[in-house]
């Protein structure tokens, strides 16, 4: 079997941190019996300087007729002053808009190994397991009007925040189903207090949530739950939250790892998906084979199962980043309490390594014992 994938380098370390997981990707899937077969497009400012625009309509087109994408991360200090629709985040946008991919999963694990790495103490974060599922194509990113304009002697800017009973409908749906397969407990973040679109959001949860009878539901606004992500992340097992506030929930939130290069996405709609690290693109250390490749080799793994409903295959590059990471492994940015820190492409091939050992374990006919 073969799949094909839209491969989006971007910028700065993007362009490692993808080399680094597409290897691991092809050669896991391969293990599986399946061929991964990659086209690469230009994206974010790589694209503005090749081609005058943050993505190309052929990129998009591609990325509309692959079986999934892959991005590194977009953007950099070059292109910070750009007007602000000729900018390389535009790419990602108009990617998530096109693409209908409405459902941003974010999950956010603690790993034993890593627990010095975090700026929290190792008895608040120990043990944390949460599922953050941010709305992706609503909300002030998207909504109009959305300009900047000289009102007299001064500029006035306004951007719009819009929420429909459909798109809240359909997003509360998807985390009450994944806290169906974890823990039972999703926590709906919003600003019902003061915002129009919260309350709305607020009321359409709670009909959603009568459908799933078995999940608890939990209303929190945003900033007690910033509050709380901090105080005592154990109490989340589902956050659900709009686009902007899971857009800051979600860095926030990736301290607790240690690092926000341990964290990866998978945005999906009605077919496809797109994967990413939700890091940056991190210009200071690019190109110095320096970044962590785990948040991108992570977002693989959530490619294989949520596209390819290869579980087997993204449960073995989970366990072998755990495996790295167990046995001191580190990047140079969760290397706080010491360990042997590797370079990014090192980094790719232990993990590698690992997945495929566990790969040889799990498909070996269960007549032969393990050596
Ligand atoms: C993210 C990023 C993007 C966002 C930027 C790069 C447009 O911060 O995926 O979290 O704001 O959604
Ligand atoms: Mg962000």
């Amino acid at each position: 079997m073969t799949r094909h994938v839209v491969v989006l380098p971007g910028d700065g370390i993007g362009v490692e941190v993808t080399q680094a997981a597409i290897t691991v990707l092809k050669s896991v899937a391969q293990q599986f019996g399946v061929t991964v077969e990659t086209e690469e497009h230009l994206a974010g400012g790589a694209s503005i300087d090749e081609c005058g625009l943050p993505i190309t309509d052929e990129a998009l087109q591609a990325c509309k007729k692959a079986d999934a994408v892959f991005l590194g991360a977009v953007g950099g200090p070059k292109w910070d002053d750009f007007p602000k629709d000729q900018r390389p985040e535009i790419a990602l946008l108009r990617l998530r808009k096109e693409l209908g991919l409405y459902t941003n999963l974010r999950p956010v694990t603690v790993f034993e190994p890593l627990l010095e790495a975090s700026s929290l103490k190792p008895e608040v974060i120990r043990g944390t397991d949460i599922l953050i599922v941010r709305e992706l194509t609503g909300g002030l990113y998207f909504g109009v009007p959305k300009y900047c304009k000289q009102v007299g002697s001064e500029e006035v800017a306004v951007d719009t925040m819009q929420y429909s009973t459909s798109e809240i409908d359909r997003i509360a749906r998807v985390a009450f189903e994944a806290a169906a397969l974890r823990r039972g407990k999703v926590t709906s973040v919003d600003k019902a207090n003061i915002l129009a679109t919260s309350q709305l959001w607020r009321k359409t949860v709670s009909s959603v949530s009568q459908d799933f009878s078995g999940i608890e539901i939990e209303h929190m606004l945003v900033d007690n739950c910033a509050m709380q992500i901090v105080r005592n992340p154990k109490q989340f097992d589902v956050i659900l939250t709009e686009n902007t506030f899971g857009d800051i929930l979600s860095d926030e939130a990736s301290m607790l790892t240690g690092s926000l290069g341990m964290l990866p996405s998978a945005s999906l709609g009605t077919r496809g998906g797109l994967y990413e690290p939700v890091h940056g693109t991190a210009p200071d250390i690019a190109g110095k084979n320096l970044a962590n490749p785990l948040a991108a080799i992570g977002s693989v793994a959530l490619m294989l199962r949520y596209t390819f409903k290869m579980v087997e295959a993204a449960q073995a590059i989970e366990a072998a980043i755990q495996s790295v990471l167990d046995d001191g492994l580190r990047s140079a940015d969760i290397a706080a309490n010491g360990g042997n820190v590797l370079g990014t492409d090192a980094m790719a091939r232990e993990v590698l390594s690992r997945a495929r050992r566990t790969c040889a374990t799990s498909q070996r006919p269960t007549n032969i014992p393990a050596a």
